[in-house]
C-alpha cells in the first residue's frame, strides 16, 4: 500500500508524492509519471550518457529529474570511468516539487555527496539548448515518448525544429539520448532527417515479452561497429 507523502501544484496540475518500502511514486493529477520499482531502463540511460563520450571532461545535460535514478546511473558509472568531479552534469527539471522533494524525501544522500559540477536546476531542458553551448550529451526523459506528452509544450522538443536545435548545440562527436515508452518510427524518420545517425537499445519489462522501454541514441558521428557491439546498441536506420 503506497503512503501519501506530500501534495504540491505546478503549472495547473496537481503532484503528489507517495512511498511504499522505502520507494517512491509520483503521480501528476491522479497519473503515474514515475514509479520507483522498475528502473532499468532509466539506470541504462544514464549508463550509456556516461559511457558515450570520448571527452575526459563531458558535458551533460539531463531533463528532467524525476526520482533520479537516471542521475544516480550517470555518476555510478563516471565514477567508474573518470570521476564525476570531472564532469559537468546540469540537470534540468521543470517542477520545484520534484526537486525539493529529491532532496527531503527521495534520495537526500545523494543530493549531499553531489560534487560542484552537479547541478540540479528548475528549468526547462530547452532553456539550456543555447547556441552557445557544445554539450557532449543530451538526455531527454520527460515523457512517455515523442508522443505521449507530459505537457504539450514539450512537443517541440521532438519535432524537426526541436531536433535541429539540439544538434546545433551538441559536440561535433555528440550525442542525444531520448528515452521512450514505445518505438517511433517517425521520430526516427525526422531524426535521420536532421542528420543524426540513430541506434537503439530495448529493454524488457519484467514478466511482459511483449512490451519494452527503449533508449534511442542520435549521434552526430556515425558510432562503429565495435561502439554498438560494446554497447549494446543496434542499428535503428
Ligand atoms: C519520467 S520523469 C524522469 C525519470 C528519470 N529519468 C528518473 O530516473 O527517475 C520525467 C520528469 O521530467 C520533468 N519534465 C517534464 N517536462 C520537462 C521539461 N520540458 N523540462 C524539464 N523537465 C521536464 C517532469 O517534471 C518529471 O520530473
Amino acid at each position: 500500500m503506497w503512503t501519501h507523502i506530500a501534495s504540491a501544484w505546478s503549472e495547473g496540475s496537481q503532484l503528489d508524492l507517495y512511498e511504499r518500502n522505502g520507494l517512491h511514486m509520483i503521480r501528476v493529477d491522479g497519473w503515474e509519471l514515475m514509479n520507483g520499482e522498475y528502473h532499468a531502463s532509466e539506470d541504462q540511460l544514464g549508463r550509456l550518457a556516461a559511457l558515450l563520450p570520448n571527452s575526459p571532461h563531458p558535458e551533460i545535460l539531463v531533463g528532467g529529474l524525476g526520482l533520479g535514478y537516471t542521475l544516480a546511473s550517470i555518476l555510478e558509472t563516471l565514477n567508474t570511468r573518470i570521476h564525476q568531479t570531472q564532469a559537468w552534469v546540469t540537470v534540468a527539471e521543470r517542477s520545484g516539487a520534484v526537486l525539493r522533494w529529491f532532496g527531503t524525501h527521495i534520495n537526500p544522500r545523494l543530493v549531499a555527496t553531489l560534487s560542484s559540477g552537479v547541478r540540479l536546476i528548475e528549468s526547462d531542458v530547452a532553456d539550456h539548448f543555447g547556441e552557445d553551448r557544445r554539450w557532449d550529451v543530451i538526455v531527454l526523459d520527460v515523457d512517455n515518448g515523442p508522443r505521449a506528452l507530459s505537457a504539450p509544450g514539450n512537443a517541440v522538443l521532438y519535432s524537426a525544429r526541436g531536433l535541429a536545435r539540439c544538434w546545433d548545440c551538441l559536440a561535433t562527436s555528440g550525442h542525444l539520448l531520448l528515452w521512450t515508452g514505445f518505438e517511433d518510427r517517425e521520430f526516427i524518420g525526422r531524426a535521420c532527417a536532421a542528420g543524426f545517425s540513430v541506434t537503439l537499445q530495448s529493454i524488457p519489462l519484467p514478466n511482459r515479452t511483449d512490451q519494452a522501454h527503449v533508449v534511442y541514441v542520435l549521434s552526430r558521428e556515425r558510432l562503429s561497429r565495435d561502439d554498438c557491439d560494446q554497447l549494446g546498441l543496434c542499428r535503428a536506420a
